[in-house]
Protein backbone atom coordinates (compact mmCIF):
# COMPACT_ATOMS: atom_id res chain seq x y z
CA UNK A 1 0.00 0.00 0.00
CA UNK A 2 1.44 3.38 -0.86
CA UNK A 3 1.64 6.17 1.81
CA UNK A 4 -0.58 8.99 1.23
CA UNK A 5 0.38 12.01 2.39
CA UNK A 6 -1.64 15.68 2.38
CA UNK A 7 0.57 18.64 2.44
CA UNK A 8 -0.37 22.19 3.21
CA UNK A 9 1.76 25.41 1.90
CA UNK A 10 1.21 28.96 3.12
CA UNK A 11 4.73 30.11 3.96
CA UNK A 12 4.54 33.42 1.80
CA UNK A 13 2.02 34.38 -1.17
CA UNK A 14 1.04 30.96 -2.47
CA UNK A 15 -1.74 29.11 -1.24
CA UNK A 16 -1.12 25.56 -1.93
CA UNK A 17 -2.25 22.10 -1.18
CA UNK A 18 -1.27 18.75 -2.73
CA UNK A 19 -1.76 15.14 -1.93
CA UNK A 20 1.13 12.77 -2.98
CA UNK A 21 1.28 8.67 -2.87
CA UNK A 22 4.94 7.32 -2.21
CA UNK A 23 5.49 3.41 -2.14
CA UNK A 24 7.36 1.29 -0.45
CA UNK A 25 10.48 1.67 -3.16
CA UNK A 26 10.73 5.22 -2.70
CA UNK A 27 8.85 6.34 -6.19
CA UNK A 28 6.33 9.16 -6.00
CA UNK A 29 3.45 10.18 -7.57
CA UNK A 30 1.54 13.20 -7.22
CA UNK A 31 -2.30 12.87 -6.80
CA UNK A 32 -3.23 16.63 -6.88
CA UNK A 33 -1.30 20.20 -6.68
CA UNK A 34 -3.54 22.28 -6.28
CA UNK A 35 -1.63 26.43 -6.18
CA UNK A 36 -3.78 29.54 -5.57
CA UNK A 37 -0.91 32.70 -5.97
CA UNK A 38 -1.86 35.76 -4.39
CA UNK A 39 0.43 37.46 -7.10
CA UNK A 40 -2.86 39.80 -8.03
CA UNK A 41 -3.75 40.24 -4.16
CA UNK A 42 -0.35 41.94 -3.87
CA UNK A 43 0.64 43.65 -6.97
CA UNK A 44 -0.31 47.00 -6.41
CA UNK A 45 1.89 47.39 -3.44
CA UNK A 46 4.67 46.37 -5.34
CA UNK A 47 5.41 43.11 -2.87
CA UNK A 48 4.05 40.92 -0.44
CA UNK A 49 1.73 42.73 2.09
CA UNK A 50 2.31 39.62 4.91
CA UNK A 51 -0.75 40.63 7.12
CA UNK A 52 -2.74 40.29 3.59
CA UNK A 53 -1.37 37.39 2.58
CA UNK A 54 -2.46 35.74 6.00
CA UNK A 55 -5.78 36.67 5.21
CA UNK A 56 -6.36 35.62 2.33
CA UNK A 57 -5.02 31.88 3.78
CA UNK A 58 -7.59 31.97 6.09
CA UNK A 59 -10.37 33.21 3.49
CA UNK A 60 -8.73 30.24 0.75
CA UNK A 61 -7.19 27.19 2.63
CA UNK A 62 -10.09 25.01 3.16
CA UNK A 63 -11.25 24.90 -0.04
CA UNK A 64 -8.09 24.23 -1.65
CA UNK A 65 -7.95 21.40 0.44
CA UNK A 66 -10.90 20.28 0.28
CA UNK A 67 -10.35 20.25 -4.17
CA UNK A 68 -6.79 19.01 -3.90
CA UNK A 69 -8.15 15.75 -1.62
CA UNK A 70 -11.44 15.52 -3.95
CA UNK A 71 -8.98 15.87 -7.29
CA UNK A 72 -6.72 12.80 -5.43
CA UNK A 73 -10.56 11.00 -5.04
CA UNK A 74 -9.01 10.44 -1.56
CA UNK A 75 -10.79 10.73 1.80
CA UNK A 76 -9.06 11.83 5.17
CA UNK A 77 -9.59 8.43 6.59
CA UNK A 78 -7.17 7.37 4.12
CA UNK A 79 -4.21 9.69 4.47
CA UNK A 80 -0.81 8.17 6.00
CA UNK A 81 -0.44 11.55 7.55
CA UNK A 82 -0.95 15.45 7.38
CA UNK A 83 1.76 17.80 6.75
CA UNK A 84 2.23 21.29 6.62
CA UNK A 85 5.31 23.92 5.87
CA UNK A 86 5.76 25.14 9.54
CA UNK A 87 8.62 27.81 7.98
CA UNK A 88 10.47 29.67 7.61
CA UNK A 89 8.06 32.02 6.13
CA UNK A 90 5.55 35.21 7.12
CA UNK A 91 4.37 33.90 10.66
CA UNK A 92 0.56 34.77 9.76
CA UNK A 93 0.59 32.51 6.71
CA UNK A 94 2.81 29.87 8.43
CA UNK A 95 0.47 29.77 11.79
CA UNK A 96 -3.07 29.06 9.09
CA UNK A 97 -1.30 25.84 7.24
CA UNK A 98 0.11 24.28 10.52
CA UNK A 99 -3.02 25.27 12.57
CA UNK A 100 -5.21 24.15 9.65
CA UNK A 101 -2.88 20.69 9.45
CA UNK A 102 -3.26 20.14 13.22
CA UNK A 103 -6.61 20.09 13.09
CA UNK A 104 -7.16 17.37 10.02
CA UNK A 105 -4.64 15.34 12.24
CA UNK A 106 -7.11 16.03 15.33
CA UNK A 107 -10.28 15.43 13.80
CA UNK A 108 -8.98 11.83 11.93
CA UNK A 109 -6.50 10.34 14.37
CA UNK A 110 -3.66 11.15 11.85
CA UNK A 111 0.23 11.83 12.08
CA UNK A 112 1.56 15.08 11.45
CA UNK A 113 4.39 16.23 9.81
CA UNK A 114 6.01 19.46 9.99
CA UNK A 115 7.96 20.10 7.53
CA UNK A 116 10.81 22.44 6.45
CA UNK A 117 9.55 24.58 3.72
CA UNK A 118 13.97 24.68 2.75
CA UNK A 119 13.31 20.69 2.98
CA UNK A 120 10.58 20.41 1.35
CA UNK A 121 12.49 22.51 -2.41
CA UNK A 122 15.60 20.36 -0.84
CA UNK A 123 13.54 16.88 -1.38
CA UNK A 124 11.66 17.43 -4.71
CA UNK A 125 14.05 16.03 -7.41
CA UNK A 126 13.61 12.69 -5.48
CA UNK A 127 9.70 12.92 -6.17
CA UNK A 128 10.25 14.07 -10.14
CA UNK A 129 13.34 12.43 -11.07
CA UNK A 130 13.86 9.66 -8.11
CA UNK A 131 17.15 11.03 -7.31
CA UNK A 132 19.59 9.43 -5.19
CA UNK A 133 21.61 11.28 -2.38
CA UNK A 134 23.70 12.95 -2.27
CA UNK A 135 23.29 15.69 -4.36
CA UNK A 136 23.57 19.88 -4.37
CA UNK A 137 21.02 22.00 -4.03
CA UNK A 138 21.29 25.62 -5.47
CA UNK A 139 18.07 27.12 -3.93
CA UNK A 140 17.20 31.21 -5.64
CA UNK A 141 13.91 32.26 -4.65
CA UNK A 142 12.28 35.78 -3.19
CA UNK A 143 13.03 34.70 0.14
CA UNK A 144 16.25 32.51 0.16
CA UNK A 145 19.69 32.17 -1.68
CA UNK A 146 21.51 28.79 -0.30
CA UNK A 147 23.86 25.94 -1.63
CA UNK A 148 22.92 23.07 0.11
CA UNK A 149 24.59 19.73 0.16
CA UNK A 150 21.58 17.49 0.63
CA UNK A 151 23.45 14.24 1.88
CA UNK A 152 19.78 12.22 3.49
CA UNK A 153 16.52 13.03 4.57
CA UNK A 154 17.23 15.65 7.27
CA UNK A 155 20.79 15.91 6.65
CA UNK A 156 21.64 19.20 5.52
CA UNK A 157 25.39 20.64 4.94
CA UNK A 158 24.98 24.76 3.59
CA UNK A 159 27.97 24.90 1.69
CA UNK A 160 27.07 28.83 1.17
CA UNK A 161 24.08 31.57 1.32
CA UNK A 162 24.04 34.95 0.46
CA UNK A 163 24.91 37.29 3.57
CA UNK A 164 22.98 40.78 2.79
CA UNK A 165 19.73 40.02 0.03
CA UNK A 166 18.18 37.05 -1.52
CA UNK A 167 18.92 36.72 -5.94
CA UNK A 168 14.88 36.81 -6.35
CA UNK A 169 14.20 40.05 -3.92
CA UNK A 170 17.84 41.62 -5.36
CA UNK A 171 15.60 41.01 -9.05
CA UNK A 172 12.91 42.45 -7.55
CA UNK A 173 14.06 45.34 -5.95
CA UNK A 174 15.74 46.47 -9.62
CA UNK A 175 12.59 45.90 -11.03
CA UNK A 176 11.10 48.43 -8.89
CA UNK A 177 13.52 51.01 -9.13
CA UNK A 178 13.13 50.94 -12.79
CA UNK A 179 9.24 51.24 -12.15
CA UNK A 180 9.07 47.60 -13.70
CA UNK A 181 5.95 45.85 -12.46
CA UNK A 182 5.76 43.09 -9.56
CA UNK A 183 6.67 40.60 -9.70
CA UNK A 184 10.15 42.13 -10.73
CA UNK A 185 12.31 38.54 -11.81
CA UNK A 186 10.47 37.78 -14.85
CA UNK A 187 10.48 41.64 -16.53
CA UNK A 188 13.72 42.29 -15.77
CA UNK A 189 14.46 39.04 -17.80
CA UNK A 190 12.50 40.27 -20.58
CA UNK A 191 13.53 43.93 -20.58
CA UNK A 192 17.26 42.17 -20.53
CA UNK A 193 16.89 40.56 -23.81
CA UNK A 194 16.83 43.49 -25.78
CA UNK A 195 19.70 45.44 -24.05
CA UNK A 196 23.25 45.32 -23.81
CA UNK A 197 25.20 43.94 -21.07
CA UNK A 198 28.47 45.06 -21.81
CA UNK A 199 27.43 49.01 -21.73
CA UNK A 200 27.31 49.15 -17.82
CA UNK A 201 30.63 47.50 -15.77
CA UNK A 202 28.89 46.60 -12.75
CA UNK A 203 30.24 44.80 -9.85
CA UNK A 204 30.53 40.71 -9.67
CA UNK A 205 29.84 40.83 -5.83
CA UNK A 206 32.17 37.83 -4.21
CA UNK A 207 34.37 36.94 -6.92
CA UNK A 208 36.79 34.48 -6.70
CA UNK A 209 36.10 34.39 -2.97
CA UNK A 210 37.22 30.42 -1.47
CA UNK A 211 34.20 30.36 0.44
CA UNK A 212 30.70 30.03 -1.17
CA UNK A 213 28.54 33.28 -0.27
CA UNK A 214 26.92 35.57 -2.26
CA UNK A 215 26.50 39.04 -2.03
CA UNK A 216 23.53 41.02 -4.00
CA UNK A 217 23.21 44.25 -1.91
CA UNK A 218 26.47 46.04 -3.88
CA UNK A 219 25.32 44.98 -6.93
CA UNK A 220 21.53 46.65 -6.49
CA UNK A 221 23.55 49.79 -5.41
CA UNK A 222 25.46 50.31 -8.39
CA UNK A 223 22.21 49.39 -10.70
CA UNK A 224 20.41 52.01 -8.85
CA UNK A 225 23.77 54.30 -8.70
CA UNK A 226 23.63 54.32 -12.59
CA UNK A 227 19.83 54.46 -13.20
CA UNK A 228 19.51 57.90 -10.85
CA UNK A 229 22.59 59.08 -12.61
CA UNK A 230 20.52 59.06 -15.59
CA UNK A 231 16.83 59.91 -15.23
CA UNK A 232 14.76 60.19 -16.84
CA UNK A 233 15.24 56.92 -18.31
CA UNK A 234 14.84 55.81 -22.19
CA UNK A 235 13.20 52.35 -22.86
CA UNK A 236 16.64 51.31 -24.19
CA UNK A 237 18.34 52.56 -21.12
CA UNK A 238 16.15 50.68 -18.95
CA UNK A 239 17.06 47.18 -20.86
CA UNK A 240 20.77 47.84 -21.00
CA UNK A 241 20.63 48.38 -16.89
CA UNK A 242 18.94 44.93 -16.87
CA UNK A 243 21.11 43.09 -19.11
CA UNK A 244 24.35 44.65 -17.14
CA UNK A 245 22.44 43.44 -13.84
CA UNK A 246 21.61 40.62 -15.22
CA UNK A 247 25.17 39.66 -16.48
CA UNK A 248 26.85 40.29 -13.05
CA UNK A 249 24.14 37.79 -11.32
CA UNK A 250 25.03 35.38 -13.98
CA UNK A 251 29.08 35.52 -13.45
CA UNK A 252 28.58 35.87 -9.70
CA UNK A 253 26.13 32.79 -10.18
CA UNK A 254 28.78 30.32 -12.06
CA UNK A 255 31.27 31.28 -9.66
CA UNK A 256 29.77 30.47 -6.16
CA UNK A 257 28.50 27.57 -7.70
CA UNK A 258 31.54 26.30 -9.30
CA UNK A 259 33.16 27.02 -5.65
CA UNK A 260 30.16 25.36 -4.12
CA UNK A 261 30.41 21.77 -6.08
CA UNK A 262 34.32 22.15 -5.45
CA UNK A 263 33.50 22.44 -1.35
CA UNK A 264 30.94 19.98 -1.67
CA UNK A 265 33.45 17.50 -3.39
CA UNK A 266 35.65 17.55 -0.98
CA UNK A 267 33.50 16.74 2.02
CA UNK A 268 31.15 14.23 -0.02
CA UNK A 269 32.83 13.14 -3.08
CA UNK A 270 31.04 13.22 -6.57
CA UNK A 271 27.61 14.73 -6.36
CA UNK A 272 25.02 12.49 -8.29
CA UNK A 273 23.65 16.31 -9.53
CA UNK A 274 22.92 19.73 -9.32
CA UNK A 275 19.58 20.37 -8.76
CA UNK A 276 18.03 23.83 -9.37
CA UNK A 277 15.08 25.25 -7.30
CA UNK A 278 13.17 28.39 -6.61
CA UNK A 279 11.65 30.98 -8.76
CA UNK A 280 14.85 32.28 -9.96
CA UNK A 281 15.72 29.17 -11.79
CA UNK A 282 12.59 30.21 -13.85
CA UNK A 283 15.13 32.61 -15.62
CA UNK A 284 16.22 31.38 -18.97
CA UNK A 285 20.13 32.66 -18.82
CA UNK A 286 20.34 31.47 -15.62
CA UNK A 287 19.43 27.56 -16.56
CA UNK A 288 21.82 28.10 -19.45
CA UNK A 289 24.50 29.33 -16.83
CA UNK A 290 24.06 26.63 -14.18
CA UNK A 291 23.80 24.09 -17.45
CA UNK A 292 27.64 25.23 -18.15
CA UNK A 293 29.07 25.16 -14.46
CA UNK A 294 27.22 21.34 -13.74
CA UNK A 295 29.28 20.39 -17.02
CA UNK A 296 32.01 22.03 -15.97
CA UNK A 297 32.42 20.60 -12.74
CA UNK A 298 31.21 16.77 -14.33
CA UNK A 299 28.10 16.72 -12.96
CA UNK A 300 24.62 16.79 -14.88
CA UNK A 301 21.87 19.03 -14.00
CA UNK A 302 18.36 18.80 -12.98
CA UNK A 303 15.15 21.41 -12.58
CA UNK A 304 12.18 20.10 -11.47
CA UNK A 305 9.46 21.64 -13.63
CA UNK A 306 9.07 25.09 -13.31
CA UNK A 307 5.72 24.63 -11.02
CA UNK A 308 7.30 22.21 -8.83
CA UNK A 309 10.50 24.82 -8.47
CA UNK A 310 7.64 27.61 -6.75
CA UNK A 311 6.06 26.64 -3.96
CA UNK A 312 3.61 23.99 -4.00
CA UNK A 313 1.89 21.92 -2.01
CA UNK A 314 3.67 18.43 -3.84
CA UNK A 315 6.84 19.68 -2.28
CA UNK A 316 5.26 19.61 0.98
CA UNK A 317 3.38 16.36 0.80
CA UNK A 318 6.48 14.47 -0.49
CA UNK A 319 8.89 15.79 2.62
CA UNK A 320 6.51 14.97 4.22
CA UNK A 321 5.97 11.15 2.94
CA UNK A 322 9.92 11.22 3.45
CA UNK A 323 10.33 12.22 6.77
CA UNK A 324 7.12 9.67 7.49
CA UNK A 325 8.74 6.63 5.81
CA UNK A 326 11.60 7.15 8.66
CA UNK A 327 9.27 7.28 11.25
CA UNK A 328 9.78 10.99 12.13
CA UNK A 329 6.56 12.62 13.21
CA UNK A 330 5.47 15.66 14.90
CA UNK A 331 3.49 16.30 18.09
CA UNK A 332 0.54 19.06 18.29
CA UNK A 333 2.64 21.24 19.90
CA UNK A 334 4.86 21.68 16.92
CA UNK A 335 5.91 25.77 16.68
CA UNK A 336 5.66 27.75 13.77
CA UNK A 337 8.78 29.41 12.58
CA UNK A 338 9.63 32.39 11.32
CA UNK A 339 13.12 31.51 10.68
CA UNK A 340 13.98 27.71 10.73
CA UNK A 341 17.70 27.09 9.41
CA UNK A 342 17.89 23.88 7.60
O1 LIG B 1 10.22 30.44 -5.32
P1 LIG B 1 9.36 31.63 -5.56
O2 LIG B 1 8.20 31.49 -6.49
O3 LIG B 1 8.75 32.17 -4.23
C1 LIG B 1 9.50 32.40 -3.09
O4 LIG B 1 10.14 33.47 -3.00
O5 LIG B 1 9.50 31.50 -2.21
O6 LIG B 1 10.35 32.79 -6.07
C2 LIG B 1 9.87 34.06 -6.41
C3 LIG B 1 11.06 34.91 -6.78
C4 LIG B 1 10.69 36.37 -6.99
O7 LIG B 1 11.64 37.17 -6.35
C5 LIG B 1 10.75 36.50 -8.50
O8 LIG B 1 11.04 37.81 -8.93
C6 LIG B 1 11.85 35.54 -8.86
O9 LIG B 1 11.64 34.44 -8.01
N1 LIG B 1 11.75 35.15 -10.27
C7 LIG B 1 12.68 35.43 -11.19
C8 LIG B 1 12.16 34.97 -12.43
N2 LIG B 1 10.93 34.43 -12.21
C9 LIG B 1 10.70 34.54 -10.87
N3 LIG B 1 13.88 36.03 -11.10
C10 LIG B 1 14.59 36.16 -12.24
N4 LIG B 1 14.16 35.78 -13.46
C11 LIG B 1 12.96 35.18 -13.61
N5 LIG B 1 12.52 34.79 -14.81
ZN1 LIG C 1 9.98 28.49 -1.56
Amino acid sequence: MPMLVLGIETTCDETAAAVVARGNDGSGRILSNIVHSQTAEHARFGGVVPEIAARAHVDLLDGIVARAMQEAGVGFAQLSAVAAAAGPGLIGGVIVGLTTAKAIAMVHDTPLVAVNHLEAHALTPRLTDALDFPYCLFLASGGHTQIVAVVGVGEYVRLGTTVDDAMGEAFDKVAKMLSLPYPGGPEVERSAAGGDPKRFAFPRPMLGRPDANFSLSGLKTAVRNEASRMMPLEPQDICDLCAGFQAAVLEATADRLSVGLRLFHERFGPPRALVAAGGVAANHAIRDALQDVAAKAGTTLIMPPPALCTDNGAMIAWAGAERMALGLIDTMDAPPRARWLL
